[in-house]
């Protein structure tokens, strides 16, 4: 039994998508074409935010930032599953596997957060629309996002260190596109008990307070509409936290319906399909959801195009 605890294992194989052989083509161009489509998306939406002087406002910076992070966590995992569904031998190294962990956390969680600190953004713009230049300050603005990295840091650090204590056997495959955490967990040959604790403390936390900081400041932002009910104040929430309100709902109901719902018998099934929604479709929808709707966003790609014509 000692004997082995002590083989080292140098590489995962990651089993993919359940995906017929004959089926393989079409899904490798689809997920392409979403790839190519959320990393230009994103793109488009950070230039434009840095070029226009016009949208560098904390709501636009924000966005900025979710856009990158869109596009980050998009990259931890596609690049590898457009990889792996060419190769012969899906195979991801011990080093590359944990790498891949610690940016899908860190990145997942940073997604949350930068939907806190908008959440709170568009609170003040509707609850304190005269200070709101003067809470939302460049220096509040930083430090919301700064401390984000920090708990994201610390967190997906968390979770990593404490996995690289684990020792594998034999067993080195993952039913999984990715390197999850929760795959590799079960696949472990040592004690995970620790390692579950912090999941569901640590985890737990940092899933269920953003949701509920979300919660309170929409409940906020509906019980100040209420008190002075007008069309014109409805029509205002709805015009600036439209947006907000559907990137919040696809990323935490999609969430919410993996871990919440009870699976039924096809529980890998289940998973793969719903890891996909959050690290292949919610990136990929972000950026339509900000500028199809957004008047501001749409004047902004005009007049950087003019711009550039004009030179
Ligand atoms: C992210 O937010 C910070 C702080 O508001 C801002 O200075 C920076 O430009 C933003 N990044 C992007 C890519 O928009």
């Amino acid at each position: 039994m000692s004997g082995n605890n002590k083989t080292v294992i140098s590489h995962f194989v990651l089993l993919g998508l359940p995906i017929t052989p004959e089926h393989h083509h079409l899904f490798y161009s689809v997920f392409l074409a979403m790839y190519l489509t959320t990393i230009l998306g994103n793109l488009i939406i950070i230039i434009l935010i840095c070029l226009d002087t016009n949208l560098h406002t904390p709501m636009y910076l924000f966005l900025g930032n979710l856009s990158f992070t869109d596009l980050c966590f998009s990259s931890v995992t596609m690049p590898k599953l457009l990889q792996n569904m060419k190769s012969q031998v899906p195979s991801i190294p011990y080093a590359g596997c944990l790498t891949q962990m610690y940016f899908f956390l860190f990145f997942g969680d940073l997604e949350s957060f930068l939907l806190v600190a908008m959440a709170y953004d568009r609170y003040v713009a509707i609850c304190f629309p005269l200070h709101y230049t003067s809470i939302m300050s460049p220096k509040l603005c930083v430090s919301l996002v700064l401390l984000s990295w920090v708990i994201t840091t610390s967190h997906a650090m968390l979770h990593t260190l404490l996995l690289t204590r684990l020792s594998f056997c034999e067993n080195n495959v993952i039913p999984h596109f990715f390197c999850d955490l929760s795959a590799l967990l079960k696949l472990a040959c040592s004690d995970i008990h620790i390692n579950e604790l912090v999941v569901l403390i640590i985890g737990g936390l940092v899933v269920i307070l953003p949701f509920l900081l979300i919660i309170v400041s929409y409940t906020l932002i509906v019980s100040s509409i209420l008190k002075v009910p007008s069309t014109r104040g409805i029509h205002k929430v709805f015009s600036t936290c439209g947006s907000h309100l559907s990137v919040v709902s696809l990323f935490y109901g999609t969430i919410i319906g993996l871990y919440l719902c009870p699976s039924a018998n096809n529980s890998t099934l289940k998973d793969t399909v719903m890891s996909m929604m959050y690290t292949v479709v919610t990136p990929m929808l972000n950026p339509f959801i900000y500028s199809l709707r957004n008047r501001d966003m749409k004047a902004a790609l005009k007049r950087v195009l003019q711009k550039k014509t004009v030179f």
